[in-house]
């Protein structure tokens, strides 16, 4: 994947940090990442700019401290999933494949120290990506509101949604199996695309209607909360863990 408007963006992140914008076109018509602008373009090309772009953060969960080792992580939920009855029940209740404590746990990081050490490692991602976003926070910052568990087994899906009422929302990814699936992520704009002819199968990255991620145990994945995304449906016989969160403005 290429990165947004040159190498510059490396330079305000983590090591392994990466945001996704993409930008060649951009590149093409003269941007000059040394200087951080366009350059005058050359008057026999066409002068195209990407604007309005989708950032999407990936990093090492590691990246920033804490330490989470994934194997305890992992222990830890399949622990919480066996004793959380009204996480269950809620999950039967509503056809959600698998387990959840979205719905029935809202204290984790106060009830288990390593969930204590994983909002401290977000917390840190989340500025760093709010910075890349360029967002004016004003005196208030970006704080966690919502953190869990999910558990989905072989043949298990989430259906395409967004996380309304908040800014920036991730997952980090516990348990991985081989055919686990990817999260794909869509374009914002696909509902007001009324007649527009489909891209190409190869279309360049920045302009594709779909992108499928696929995550390994250890990563963070940040977009912002408007951002529809879902998970296909699990092809491993294993179960996929995976702790997701949302953050909120003030
Ligand atoms: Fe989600």
């Amino acid at each position: 994947m290429e990165l947004g408007g040159g190498d510059w963006h490396r330079q305000l992140l983590p090591r392994t940090a990466e945001v996704f914008t993409t930008s060649r076109i951009s590149d093409r018509a003269g941007f000059n990442p040394a200087l951080r602008r366009f350059s005058p373009p050359d008057p026999a090309m066409p002068e195209i700019t990407n604007l309005f772009v989708t950032p999407l953060y990936r990093a090492a969960l590691s990246e920033h401290g804490p330490k989470i080792d994934a194997e305890e992580l992992a222990n830890s939920c399949y622990s919480i999933a066996e004793d959380d009855e009204a996480g269950q029940e809620w999950c039967e209740e509503n056809g959600y494949p698998g387990y959840t404590s979205y719905a029935s746990l809202t204290d984790l990081p106060w009830r288990f120290p390593i969930f204590a050490d994983l909002v401290a490692s977000l917390d840190k991602h989340v500025a760093a990506f709010a910075e890349e976003l360029e967002f004016d926070l004003g005196d208030k910052e970006l704080k966690l509101e919502d953190l869990w568990i999910n558990i989905l087994p072989e043949g298990g899906t989430h259906a395409s949604h967004i996380h309304p009422h908040s800014v920036i929302s991730g997952t980090t990814y516990v348990l991985m199996p081989e055919g686990a699936g990817a999260l794909k992520l869509e374009d914002p704009r696909l509902p007001m695309m009324m007649a527009a002819p489909p891209r190409r199968r190869k279309a360049r990255e920045e302009l594709r209607t779909f992108h499928y991620v696929a995550p390994k145990v250890g990563d963070v994945l940040l977009w912002e909360s408007w951002l529809r995304h879902e998970v296909p449906m699990n092809m491993a016989e294993d179960e996929r863990i995976s702790v997701s969160f949302n953050y909120g403005w003030g």
